[in-house]
C-alpha cells in the first residue's frame, strides 16, 4: 500500500483539525520525525492558516520555525480545506479549542464542546471510509464515549475508533516538550478494535519517542490525567504562593523555603516558582472543568478542594496590586508604573489568562498611568486592553517604559529583564523610585543599592524609608 512523494512511500495519511498552540507545533513535530506520512493540517481561520504557510507564523515558539521548514511543502500541509483533509486521511487528530463555557447550565465552568461537536459531525459527513479520530484537545472524562455516540450513529458503513492521545506541551518550550516528551499518553477502547487503533497511534509516535515514555491506558484514564496533570501543576504553584504571603510576614525567604522543601526527593523542585499568580489558557480552565465534573458526580469536598487553588491565584494577584497601591503611599492616581512583561510566561507571544491582564486592570482603575513593554507580546496586549483609551501606553523599549515612571513591575520572567542597565533605568525614574518584582528574578540586593525600594515576592522588602 502506499504512494510516491519524491523518495518516501506514503505509508499514512494524518489529518489535524485545530492549527493552534497545540495542533501546529504537534503536526509539525510528526511530519519532519516521519517522513513518510502525509500530514494536513487544517483549521476555519484563514488568517492563521495563511500565516502557518509563511515564515511569520502565528504563534512564536523557540525553534518551530526550524522543524516546520523541514517538513512544510514536503509532507506537511496547512490549507482551510477541511472536507478534503477528512475524506483523504485514515487518522484525524482533533485540536480545536475547547474554552469555558459562558453560557446556560455550567457556565463559568464546564468546558465547551461546541467547536469539538461541530468537529465530529464534520467527520460524519465527510467520511467515506473508517478513521481512527484523536482526541488532541483537552476534555472532560467521558467526552470519547459522547463522540463515539455521535459518529457511530450513522447508516453509513463506517467505523470510527475514539482515541484519547492528550498533549502536555508547555508554551515556550513546545518543541523541545513534542521532541523529547517525558510521556506520551494514548488511551483507547479495550476492545479488539480499539487495542489496534491504540498500536495505530503508538507506531506514529515510536518513530521518535522511546517505548518506555509511551503509556497505554483505558480511554477515561487517558482523559481525566489530562486534568488531573495541569491541576496538580497549579495546585504546587497555589501552595509554594501562599507560603509567600506567609514569608512576607515572618522574615522568612520563599526561596530559601522552596528549596529546603525541593530538594526532598518526594516533593522534588520544579513548579515552585513563587510568582505574581499562574496564567495561561489552560490551568484555570481545567481546573474549572475537573471542579464541574466532581459537581456533577456529587463530589463536593473534592470539587471545593480544586476550587482553592484557584481562589488562592487570585490572592496573589490582587495582593499584588494591593501592595503596589498601599506602598506607594495609598494612592497611584496619575503615577507612571511601568509593567515589564505582558505574556502569561517567558518565551512566548502568548497572553491568555495572564496575570498581567488583571494587574494593568486594576492600576488604570486605580486611575495610574500604565505603560507596557513586552519583547513578544505587545499586539496581544493591546487587543486585551482594547476597552481603555486612556492613561495607557505600549512601549518596545523597556528603557522608553521607565522614562519617568514612579514604579517598574516585572510582570513576566524574560531573561532580557536581568541583563538590563538597571541603574540607567533607576536614574530616568521618578523618587522614590519602587521595584515590585512579581517573579523574583532579579537581583534585589544590587536594585536595593542602587536606590530603588525594591520589593520582592516572599521576603520582606528593601525599602529605604
Ligand atoms: P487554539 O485556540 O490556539 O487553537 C484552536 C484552533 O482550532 C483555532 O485556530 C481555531 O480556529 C480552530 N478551530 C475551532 N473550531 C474549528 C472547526 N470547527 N474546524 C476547524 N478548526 C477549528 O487552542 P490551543 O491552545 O491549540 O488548544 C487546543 C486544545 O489543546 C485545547 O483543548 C487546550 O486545552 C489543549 N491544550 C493546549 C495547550 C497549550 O499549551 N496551549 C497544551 C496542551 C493542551
Ligand atoms: C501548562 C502545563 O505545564 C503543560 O504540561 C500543559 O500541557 C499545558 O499547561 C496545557 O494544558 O495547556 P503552560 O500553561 O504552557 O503549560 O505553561 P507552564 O510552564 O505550565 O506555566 C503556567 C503558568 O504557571 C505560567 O503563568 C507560569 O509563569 C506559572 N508558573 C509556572 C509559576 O508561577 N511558577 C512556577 O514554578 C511554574
Amino acid at each position: 500500500m502506499g504512494s510516491s512523494r519524491g523518495e518516501f512511500m506514503i505509508s499514512k495519511r494524518i489529518a489535524c483539525i485545530g492549527a493552534g498552540y497545540v495542533g501546529g507545533p504537534t503536526m509539525a513535530v510528526i511530519a519532519m520525525k516521519c517522513p513518510q506520512y502525509k500530514v494536513n493540517v487544517v483549521d476555519v481561520s484563514e488568517a492563521r492558516i495563511k500565516a502557518w504557510q509563511t515564515d511569520n507564523l502565528p504563534i512564536f515558539e523557540p525553534g518551530l520555525l526550524d522543524v516546520v521548514r523541514a517538513a512544510r511543502g514536503r509532507n506537511l500541509f496547512f490549507s482551510t480545506e477541511i472536507s478534503a483533509a477528512i475524506r483523504e486521511s485514515e487518522v484525524i487528530f482533533v485540536s480545536v479549542n475547547t474554552p469555558t463555557k459562558t453560557f446556560g447550565e455550567g457556565a463559568g465552568k464546564a468546558a465547551d464542546l461546541q467547536y469539538w461537536e461541530k468537529v465530529a459531525r464534520e467527520i460524519l459527513r465527510e467520511s467515506g471510509s473508517s478513521k481512527i479520530v484523536v482526541e488532541k484537545s483537552t476534555l472532560p472524562v467521558k467526552t470519547a464515549q459522547t463522540m463515539e455516540n455521535i459518529l457511530n450513529a450513522n447508516g453509513k458503513k463506517v467505523h470510527f475508533e475514539v482515541i484519547s492521545n492528550p498533549e502536555f506541551l508547555a508554551e515556550g518550550t513546545a518543541v523541545k516538550d513534542l521532541l523529547e516528551p517525558d510521556r506520551v499518553l494514548i488511551g483507547s477502547r479495550e476492545t479488539p478494535q480499539g487495542f489496534a487503533a491504540r498500536q495505530e497511534i503508538v507506531d506514529i509516535y515510536a518513530n521518535w519517542v522511546p517505548k518506555d515514555r509511551i503509556l497505554t491506558s483505558n480511554v477515561w484514564s487517558a482523559e481525566l490525567s489530562k486534568l488531573v496533570a495541569n491541576a496538580f501543576l497549579a495546585q504546587r504553584i497555589s501552595s509554594i504562593n501562599s507560603i509567600s504571603a506567609l514569608c512576607e510576614k515572618t522574615d522568612a525567604s520563599v526561596q530559601e523555603v522552596a528549596r529546603a522543601v525541593g530538594m526532598d526527593s518526594r516533593i522534588g523542585s520544579r513548579f515552585l516558582n513563587a510568582s505574581v499568580g499562574f496564567g495561561g489558557s489552560c490551568f484555570k480552565k481545567d481546573i474549572l472543568n475537573l471542579v464541574y465534573i466532581c459537581e456533577s458526580y456529587g463530589l463536593q469536598e473534592a470539587a471545593r478542594y480544586w476550587e482553592s487553588v484557584l481562589a488562592m491565584n487570585e490572592f496573589q494577584e490582587t495582593r499584588f496590586v494591593r501592595t503596589i497601591i498601599r506602598e506607594m503611599f495609598n494612592t497611584i492616581v496619575g503615577k507612571r508604573i511601568a509593567l515589564f512583561g505582558f505574556a502569561f510566561k517567558a518565551d512566548t507571544s502568548d497572553t491568555r489568562e495572564s496575570p498581567s491582564i488583571y494587574v494593568a486592570r486594576k492600576l488604570l482603575e486605580e486611575r495610574a498611568f500604565v505603560a507596557v513593554t513586552d519583547p513578544k507580546a505587545l499586539d496581544n496586549a493591546r487587543i486585551d486592553l482594547a476597552g481603555y483609551k486612556e492613561n495607557l501606553d505600549f512601549v518596545e523599549d523597556p528603557y522608553e517604559a521607565a522614562k519617568g515612571a514612579h514604579a517598574v513591575a516585572i510582570m513576566t520572567e524574560w531573561a532580557m529583564y536581568r541583563s538590563l542597565d538597571w541603574e540607567n533605568i533607576y536614574r530616568s525614574m521618578e523618587k522614590p523610585a519602587f521595584l515590585f518584582d512579581g517573579r523574583n528574578v532579579l537581583n534585589h540586593e544590587q536594585l536595593y543599592n542602587l536606590g530603588f525600594n525594591v520589593y520582592p515576592l516572599g521576603r520582606p522588602p528593601l525599602k529605604h524609608f
